[in-house]
């Protein structure tokens, strides 16, 4: 991690702090930009701010005295201490390839990129919060939106990682190229980056309803503008339980490659795993408890339940006739899985999802940002170190944000052992 406050020494004989604020602009980012890269020749991209950001504090801070851009740049070379010995995920010694992380959130991509010998050269992430926590475990604070930067000053890298937000285009206008149907989207922003910096591979990331979005056509008008920026794609649906996660997470994986290459995506594992292998048996926060209106509902159920597998009604009565609830009834039922489902109305018709609570025994739903897997056994939700691990996140990964904002950038975030083995597969063809 960069510390809040730095001591620099011996600079003219004076000692300054240089402590690390963030104003609402690029410079931080730059500044953190450059001391990742000062041994890999990126840095030129990032020098100019970065020596006017260090010369506005040591200016504010000293008012007294005169900092010439001579005075910052010693000062900055003070900076360039070992980076890697503060950050608890540091870059590897001698990386073997250049990535860029687009839409960063919390930086899935990047540990799955580091794993595999890459060295982030650029990352970019606009939320407040998750720039918080990427900035805690890798010493570096993504640049904002990315509609707003030139694609000329991201420096030069051979794979490009993107989870990007899925949008609507434009699907009028026969005639018109991929960049009138996607300009404004932030896909056009992957497509202007790729057009310019030409990598040689590239992992998109996004929903498996991208598949059947807008009836086919947004895959297809995705699949189109990159193979027509000449890339040979690879695309596939993968389940993070079918690589070692307890979590029903489906999302869509596309691989680029400039040259032609026969990709493969990583093979399943042969083993499932079960909540139970990242549940923490000592964990027992108030805080993570069901409520007890949950509670009562859950004991209720089993209460009543007479056959394995029944549907059991609740008590709908306090539910005004008008409202679903109180037309077609509060129902639960058991599934053979072992996790209980509560559902408003008929079963076959109306049927509408409440609730949703699984067991030590099963997997979870995928955990997305306003949703925590619960689980009816043990009586609580996920703590934010067990949600971390759904995903794949090591337990040393940091969050400095309230548990409402991790749970959020952890369903926001990728299932990390996906991408990593997608990224070794990828390795072989750089
Ligand atoms: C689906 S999440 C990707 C999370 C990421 N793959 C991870 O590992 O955590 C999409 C992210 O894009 C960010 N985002 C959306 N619009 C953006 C923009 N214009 N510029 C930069 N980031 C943006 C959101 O804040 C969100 O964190």
């Amino acid at each position: 991690m960069i510390k809040e406050r730095i001591d620099i020494e011996n600079i003219d004989g004076q000692i300054f702090e240089i402590k690390i604020v963030e104003p609402d602009n690029s410079k931080p980012a730059s500044f953190t930009h450059y001391l990742h890269n000062h041994k890999n020749g990126v840095s030129k991209y990032y020098k100019t701010e970065a020596i006017s950001y260090v010369k506005g504090i040591l200016e504010k801070e000293y008012p007294l005295t005169k900092i010439t851009t001579e005075v910052a740049e010693s000062a900055l070379q003070y900076l360039l201490f070992d980076l890697n010995k503060s950050t608890r995920f540091p870059a590897p010694e001698n990386p073997t390839f250049k990535f860029i992380d687009l839409f960063a959130g919390i930086g899935g991509f990047r540990i799955g990129g580091q794993k595999n010998n890459g060295k982030c050269v650029f990352s970019s992430e606009w939320d407040k919060f998750a720039q918080q926590t990427y900035k805690s475990n890798f010493g570096e604070i993504p640049f904002g939106d990315i509609t707003k930067i030139d694609a000329d000053t991201i420096p030069n890298h051979d794979v490009l990682f993107a989870g990007f937000p899925c949008q609507p285009f434009s699907y009028s206008g026969r005639n018109e190229g991929f960049k009138d149907k996607t300009r404004g989207t932030l896909f056009f922003d992957i497509l202007r980056i790729l057009e310019t910096k030409k990598p040689k591979m590239f992992l998109l990331e996004n929903v498996k309803g991208l598949k059947s979005h807008n009836n086919g056509k947004t895959l297809e008008i995705i699949l189109d503008s990159l193979t027509k920026l000449g890339y040979q794609l690879n695309w596939e649906i993968l389940k993070s339980t079918d690589f070692g996660l307890p979590q029903k997470r489906e999302r869509w994986y596309c691989v680029g490659s400039l040259k032609p290459i026969s990709f493969e995506f990583p093979k399943k594992k042969t083993e499932q795993v079960t909540l139970r292998s990242i549940i923490d048996p000592n964990e027992d926060s108030a805080n993570l408890k069901l409520t007890d209106f949950e509670q009562k509902r859950i004991d209720y159920h089993f209460q009543h339940v007479t056959n394995d597998y029944e549907r059991v009604e609740h008590d709908s009565s306090k539910y005004e006739p008008t409202t679903k609830k109180g037309r077609h009834g509060v129902f639960s039922f058991q599934k053979k899985d072992g996790s209980l489902r509560f559902h408003v109305g008929d079963h076959a018709k109306t049927q509408i999802q409440e609730a949703f609570y699984c067991t030590l025994d099963t997997y979870s739903p995928t955990i997305i940002a306003n949703r925590v897997p619960k689980l009816w056994d043990i009586g609580r939700k996920l703590s934010v170190l067990e949600a971390q691990r759904l995903q794949g996140f090591p337990d040393k990964y940091e969050f400095p944000v309230s548990d409402n904002q991790s749970y959020k950038q952890l369903g926001n975030s990728v299932s990390v052992p996906v991408i990593e083995l997608i990224i070794k597969e990828m390795t072989k063809h750089l």
